[in-house]
């Protein structure tokens, strides 16, 4: 694996693998890499040749009281992992690669209404700032094939509608969420939890599983499932922002007919927020 900082090194690269015939595969991330940062991996290898990885803790994401200063780094042991799992290059660009501008008078992309609600309304600005840094991803590497997990789930279904807004000819490729023995899913931001936090935390996907069970028992009493789960999280010592049951597709209001919907919650516990979905076929 080669380590790549400056966009030139990567475009030549880039074109000397495109004049060998290879797929590009990207998996964009923030680094402090885990399990489900890895199966992204596998999941690219199935799609194309090469592989790129980047780390990159984009500013523009967080918001001012967020954990942008304190976002775990963790870059030798990441380079390290990178190379065993057969990676080509990893891309990590510097803030003024990235936005050579500046941050302030960066262009930006914005994807209204999917990024309005949920993650979108308790973050504001979030899902500008990884439409926007992802937008940016593609037009350095430019791969074939971009791969982002389940995991995030309104995230990867606004990179997918980016994606054909723009008409940008990359296939977006999901992998699914990879969870600890308990369910609790991988992330970074597990690690802030205590002990005795994380010992609580997979009551998210406890939750999630039991409205999932509703469903497909029948139940499509929507609001009222929402609120026993909200209920429950709350009970169990969370600060729940949302637990919401959507179309998987769209993330539009359900009707009863529906049949393939997501279970999506994002709650606080002790320092870290955390998300998690599943999605149910009734
Ligand atoms: P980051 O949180 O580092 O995640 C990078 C990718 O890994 C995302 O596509 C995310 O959905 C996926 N991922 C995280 N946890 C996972 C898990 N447990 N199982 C499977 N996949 C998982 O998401 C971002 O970075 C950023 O917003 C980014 C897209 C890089 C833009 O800055």
């Amino acid at each position: 694996m080669i380590t790549v900082s400056e966009t030139e090194e990567l475009r030549d690269k880039l074109s000397e693998w495109r004049s060998a015939g290879d797929h590009v595969a990207l998996i964009p991330t923030m680094g402090n890499l885990h399990a489900g940062h890895l199966s992204l991996i596998d999941l690219a290898r199935e799609h194309a040749e090469k592989i790129v990885v980047s780390i990159f803790v984009n500013p523009t994401q967080f918001g001012e009281s967020e954990d942008f200063d304190g976002y775990p780094q963790t870059l030798d042991r990441d380079k390290r992992r990178l190379t065993r799992s057969g990676v080509d290059i990893l891309f990590v660009p510097s803030v003024s690669t990235l936005y050579p501008f500046g941050v302030d008078n960066a262009t930006s992309v914005i994807v209204p209404g999917l990024s309005d609600e949920f993650c979108g309304e308790f973050r504001p600005g979030h899902f500008a700032g990884v439409s926007s840094v992802v937008t940016r991803l593609f037009g350095l590497v430019q791969p074939d094939v971009a791969v982002f997990g389940q995991k995030d789930y309104q995230q990867q279904l606004i990179i997918r509608r980016m994606t054909e807004d723009l008409s940008f000819p990359i296939r977006i490729v999901t992998g699914e969420t990879v969870r600890e023995k308990d369910g609790l899913a991988l992330s970074s931001r597990n690690q802030y939890l205590t002990e005795e936090e994380r010992a609580t935390a997979p009551v998210i996907f406890k939750v999630l599983n039991s409205i999932g069970e509703s469903l497909q028992s029948g139940k499509r009493n929507y609001d009222e499932l929402q609120e026993e789960a909200s209920k429950a999280l709350a009970d169990a010592g969370l600060t729940p922002d949302y637990v919401s049951i959507r179309r998987a597709e769209n993330l539009a209001e359900p009707d009863r007919d529906c049949d393939e919907l997501v279970v999506f919650v994002a709650a606080t516990l002790g320092k870290a927020r955390l998300i998690d979905n599943i999605v149910v076929s009734v």
